[in-house]
């Protein structure tokens, strides 16, 4: 029997019979004292304990089964060895890759080493001021210019590790803009020197309308400064991307472009030259630090055993919530201000790769696949969503994200001890939101208020970090990629296409030219929502265009002519 659909596997379907048996999580935590002790992982610099998901031994050896059976370990080989895992777009998925320390790079792939030094270099022109703008002065800020994969992992990193920055990088400003309706840019450009400002255009096809067009009013506004363009490509401007063809063809030197490749996913490209905005900003040894802490769960991701195997366990683990428990929601719950960012890089690893609905060969699956997933920094959530993770009507997973270990380069600073103490009611808060979640009234002295009651058996995974830093953050990374691979290979669906996100940028395209003022196209193919909204904005944009030529004097004249 064939077994490409998770519903076709011996231990899926009887994991579904366990899931009508669950007991609670009071009564799991009531039953075995040792259960946390049991229910932990540790893989580097990283601990998941997950005690407080509904599962039992029973439901383990099954996962293990399904596992098993799914070929993860198989599966596993041919990411890493560069495999044609990505099958409808016949290509590797090798990020995993651009990890590896040279002496380990796969044959065939040393221009990832040669990519990496060059990014390096111009790093290090940037950094110690050798790297000039158009009038002879030193770089003081960089744009990245990029969106989804070309800007999410890149912005996320740079500010969590912001703490790190090395002093050669301490004096340049690191800002990204990826908002298609230029409204950062808008800020930016508002108080950047066009001088002192270099532009980074990020973008694996180099076809992305977001970017190229955030690029294009770059370029417009240098030009009022300096109308020299090949001086202003070769001076303000670097490209990273896996089209060379289309980098030159948009102006930029050959000196300036960085190179990654197509198969290197976009979602996955943060460790490639699309990292270069965290070289940039925290300094090049910062950049391989994390590499190397992401290379460490590489090794673990490839060799341990199924129950012993961080990423390979939650992705179990989100099936089981998903397909046996139908829990589809999942809250991401860093508590660390700097992870603010974490959320959102994780909303498209996770949901632009396993949100599908066919397998990896084309055929309808008839089960869920990837959550909704969605967070905040814990502590902030606390005072926002968390009564509906306490109190609603919804069951919903959550990971909660911790570091141990926080402030300890700080010591000299004047309030040390205040900081650490705010660390302190941090560690607590989580701890006490996960305990509530699992435990509900039975974490507190029983009510008779209805409104005091906590139904708990809300499932949870705790990640803690001794504390948080390039290798950890590496490792952590690299955990939820791994952890998307492996639940793909047990839905059966190819996690690195994206083909959903096509369409609407194709009638995004069609619909353009009805937005131009000029244009008279007929827009009644169109359905009457879209009509309707059409007419709409165009009414209240000829309005505000009279206003303002009735507002310039001149033409207040032409228009009582008319
Ligand atoms: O539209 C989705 C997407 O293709 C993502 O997968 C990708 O990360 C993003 O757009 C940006 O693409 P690019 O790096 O090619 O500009």
């Amino acid at each position: 029997m064939s077994q490409e659909f998770l519903t076709e596997r011996p231990a899926f379907a009887r994991l579904q019979a366990l899931a009508g048996q669950q007991k609670t999580l009071v009564n799991l935590f009531s039953a075995d004292p040792y259960r946390a002790q049991k229910m932990q992982i540790a893989a580097g610099p990283l601990m998941l304990d997950f005690s407080k998901q509904r599962v039992d031994a029973r439901v383990l050896s099954e996962l293990e089964k399904l596992a098993v059976e799914a070929n993860l370990p198989g599966r596993i080989e041919q990411l890493f060895t560069g495999e044609e895992v990505n099958t409808s777009e016949k290509r590797a998925a090798l990020h995993t890759a651009l990890r590896a320390p040279a002496y380990k790079r796969l044959p065939g792939l040393e221009a990832v080493d040669t990519q990496l030094d060059r990014m390096e270099k111009l790093v290090n022109q940037v950094q110690t001021g050798c790297w000039r703008g158009f009038s002879g002065k030193k770089i003081t800020d960089v744009v990245n210019l990029g969106v989804g994969g070309s800007d999410l992992g890149p912005l996320m990193v740079t500010q969590a590790l912001r703490e790190y920055t090395l002093p050669i990088a301490k004096h340049l400003r690191v800002h990204f803009a990826s908002t298609i309706d230029g409204s950062q840019l808008f800020d930016l450009l508002d108080y950047l020197d066009p001088e002192t400002t270099l532009f980074v255009i990020s973008s694996k096809s180099f076809t992305t309308i977001d970017t190229l067009s955030n690029a294009d009013t770059v370029r417009s506004w240098l030009s009022s400064y300096c109308q020299d363009r090949k001086l202003l490509h070769r001076c303000h401007f670097i490209g990273v991307s896996a089209s060379k063809d289309k980098m030159t063809a948009w102006g930029l030197p050959e000196a300036n472009q960085l190179y990654f490749w197509d198969w290197v996913g976009g979602r996955f490209s943060l460790w490639s030259t699309i990292g270069l905005p965290i070289a940039l900003s925290l300094g090049m040894p910062v950049f391989r630090e994390l590499l190397a802490g992401a290379h460490a769960l590489d090794e673990h991701f490839r060799t341990a055993a199924p129950l012993e195997n961080l990423p390979m366990m939650l992705a179990l683990l989100g099936v089981w919530n998903v397909n046996c428990l139908n829990i589809k929601a999942h809250a991401i719950l860093p508590y660390d201000g700097r992870l603010k960012a974490f959320p959102s890089y994780l909303e498209q690893l996770e949901m632009e790769s396993n949100g599908k609905s066919v397998t990896a060969s084309g055929k309808p699956l008839d089960y869920s696949t990837c959550p909704v997933l969605w967070g905040e920094i814990g502590a902030n959530a606390q005072h926002a969503f968390y009564q509906l993770l306490h109190q609603g009507t919804q069951p919903v997973a959550s990971d909660f994200i911790v570091a141990a270990r926080r402030y300890d380069n700080a010591c000299d600073y004047a309030h040390y001890e205040e900081l650490v103490a705010q660390h302190e009611l941090n560690l607590a808060n989580c701890l006490a939101q996960s305990r509530v979640l699992a435990l509900g009234n039975a974490a507190v002295e029983p009510t008779d208020n209805p409104y005091r009651q906590y139904p708990g058996n809300q499932p949870s995974s705790t990640l803690l970090l001794d504390r948080l830093d390039p290798t950890s953050l590496g490792a952590l990374i690299a955990t939820y990629e791994h952890k998307v691979f492996a639940q793909a290979c047990l839905w059966g669906i190819n996690p690195f296409d994206q083909w959903g996100v096509e369409l609407g940028k194709q009638v995004a395209k069609e619909l353009q030219p009805y937005l131009n003022l000029e244009s008279s196209l007929d827009s009644s193919d169109l359905d009457s929502s879209t009509r309707e909204l059409l007419q709409r904005v165009e009414c209240l944009r000829s309005a505000s265009q009279l206003v303002r030529q009735l507002d310039a004097p001149d033409a207040v004249s032409q228009e009582v002519k008319r």
